[in-house]
């Protein structure tokens, strides 16, 4: 029950129906940590992903009680929650400390700082990443913390992000959720079911640069802080003009319901385009990003309260999938960056891109065995 196959292709969490939980980690590996000690990280975390993806112990503990307990024990009694874990390695990895600098896909570059960012380096970059997403929050923490616990030694946890609801659809059969703007957030997402669409835009094809990133894709994660605060303040009719939809319905403005065409080209009497200039639905789009598309699966998240300002920190913990940021999610956000009308409500303040590897094919198989 509610048991998402760990086995495949491709890794799952990606095209998986969104789950409603997210807990996601980037580590960092230790120093002086060798090739064959990373290479076995990745076995011992794999196998141990791939019980808790079916709801078991990473490990069973009976037989020692003299011993640590091998698993935290707090998802002993809960079901699997649809979890998924996925695995990823950061750019910083192939910095030449593992001899893998000729391995690097040349997709795989960190994000450039663009307008507007107010990063925080330690909740950015990292490693090697895990999202794990599950409809129980505690079975999604569980997984990131038994892997944090097998790296005992060999890495560190860099930055954790929780989120609390998802703000995307992955699958037609999903409804669409509302982020913490009140808005539905996910309409014009890529879904599973258009697979030439994920062909083209997301999974990583023969002409990959390299053989081990083939069927697999890349992640960016940006951490967008919320001014609710200024948010709570505007008329709705600047809210729905700041996106181009309708708060209600989600549907387009000039257009009846949520999935009709976005009217790009419609004028109103007034001689202004019914999705204003700046809305950000327009600069988003893929026909005026010159077909930039990604695959947008991210959470809504609260840190509690921001004490520089006494105001929420809150917001979206952003994921998208694409087959190369260069072409994906970097022409957009510099277009977003430059002239969003939504840029006077948020605030990016983390960025991190990672090698999502081919899904693991059996059970002798584990995460990124092609590098090795
Ligand atoms: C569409 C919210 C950041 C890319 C939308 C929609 C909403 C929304 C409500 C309309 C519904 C939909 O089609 O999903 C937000 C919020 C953001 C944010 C609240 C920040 C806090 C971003 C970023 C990117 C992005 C950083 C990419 C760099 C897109 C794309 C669409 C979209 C590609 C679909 C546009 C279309 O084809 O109609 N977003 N978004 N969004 N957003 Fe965002």
């Amino acid at each position: 029950r509610g048991v998402v196959p760990f086995h495949g292709a491709q890794q799952a969490g990606i095209t998986t129906d969104a789950q409603d939980r997210l807990a996601f980690a980037a580590f960092d590996v230790s120093a002086g940590v060798s090739r064959d000690q990373l290479r076995e990280l990745l076995v011992g975390w794999t196998a141990a992903a791939a019980r808790m993806a079916a709801g078991q112990a990473v490990a069973d503990d009976a037989a020692a009680p003299h011993s640590p307990p091998r698993d935290t024990g707090e998802a002993i009694g809960l079901t699997a929650g649809n979890l998924t874990i996925t695995f990823g390695l950061g750019p910083s990895l192939f910095d030449g400390r593992f001899g893998l600098a000729g391995r690097r896909p040349a997709a795989l570059a960190d994000i450039p700082p663009l307008p507007g960012d107010n990063l925080d380096p330690l909740r950015s970059r990292g490693d090697l990443c895990v999202q794990a997403c599950a409809d129980d929050p505690q079975v999604a923490f569980h997984a990131v913390r038994n892997l944090r616990r097998l790296a005992q030694g060999t890495a560190v946890l860099r930055w954790f992000q929780l989120g609390f609801g998802r703000t995307s659809t992955t699958s037609s059969s999903q409804d669409t959720p509302r982020n913490l703007m009140g808005f539905k957030d996910g309409t014009n997402n890529v879904k599973r079911e258009d697979t030439a669409s994920l062909d083209k835009h997301v999974w990583v094809g023969a002409d990959g640069d390299q053989a081990w990133m083939r069927g697999g894709t890349y992640v960016v994660t940006r951490r967008i802080r919320m001014l609710l605060e200024s948010w709570d303040r505007d008329f709705l009719l600047d809210q729905e003009q700041v996106f181009g939809r309708t708060k209600t319905s989600g549907a387009p403005l000039g257009a009846a319901e949520e999935f009709d065409p976005v009217p790009l080209t419609t004028r109103g009497a007034d001689g202004e385009p019914v999705i204003p200039a700046d809305a950000h639905i327009r600069l988003a789009a893929a026909s005026t990003n010159g077909g930039a598309t990604i695959l947008r699966r991210g959470y809504s998240y609260t840190d509690g309260v921001n004490q520089e300002t006494g105001q929420l920190d809150a917001g979206l913990f952003f994921i998208a999938f694409q087959r190369d940021p260069r072409t994906g999610f970097l022409p957009i956000q510099r277009r977003l960056a430059a002239s969003d009308a939504l840029n006077e409500y948020i605030v990016h303040t983390s960025s991190a891109v990672f090698a999502i590897p081919p899904g693991v094919r059996d059970p002798k198989d584990f995460w990124a065995s092609g590098l090795f």
